[in-house]
């Protein structure tokens, strides 16, 4: 898919998958798509963690609700930890949503769909949860579940502002 359709062509999912299992190739280039986002510093302060495992899945779900997580054959849990002990700046948000917005279009690319599910990780048990199910080290914050899959029933974007509602040329 060319780029600009796939920016176009991405949307939130937060329906059913079908059963389709993501091939590795596919997984590897899902990954490393968040791994090539620029870091501040050249820093890199984002972890992922790649769960395909059936059971794992199963128990995330009852942690996360949502459909999509629930019927989802691959997760991408992004995780963050504060490395600005050197420069005293911290970036690790602004890395790790850089890394998230590559992973989403990369994941419409193939034809697969996702949702960016941060605001459910506010609540503190979902939280919490998670990190007990996945043994996540108290140095790093999660940020983010990406539930991915075919959709069953794909979407059509959502309207956007347009440049005349959001774009200031040369000055106010
Ligand atoms: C930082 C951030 C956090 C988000 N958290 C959630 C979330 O917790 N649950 C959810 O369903 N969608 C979440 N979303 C998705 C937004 O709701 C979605 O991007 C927005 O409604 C625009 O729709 P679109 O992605 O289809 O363009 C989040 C998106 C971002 C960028």
């Amino acid at each position: 898919m060319d780029f600009f359709e796939a920016i176009n062509s991405r949307y939130s999912y937060r329906g059913a998958f079908t059963k389709e299992k993501l091939s590795n190739d596919d997984i590897e280039k899902i990954l490393t798509a968040g791994i090539a986002a620029p870091t501040g510093m050249h820093i890199p302060t984002t972890s992922y963690i790649a769960i395909t495992d059936e059971n794992l899945l199963k128990e995330l779900s009852y942690i996360v609700p949502g459909k999509s997580v629930l019927t989802a054959t691959f997760v991408i849990v992004m995780l963050t930890e504060n490395k600005s002990m050197m420069s005293g700046m911290n970036f690790e948000i602004e890395n790790y949503s850089a890394a998230a917005e590559n992973i989403l279009l990369a994941i419409t690319s193939l034809g697969y769909a996702t949702v960016w599910t941060d605001g459910t990780l506010r609540s503190p048990s979902i939280n919490t949860g998670v990190r007990e199910l996945l043994n996540v080290p108290s140095h790093m914050t999660i940020r983010a579940v990406l539930p991915i899959g075919r959709p069953v029933t794909p979407l059509a974007p959502q309207v956007k502002e347009q440049i005349s509602d959001t774009v200031i040329f040369n000055k106010f």
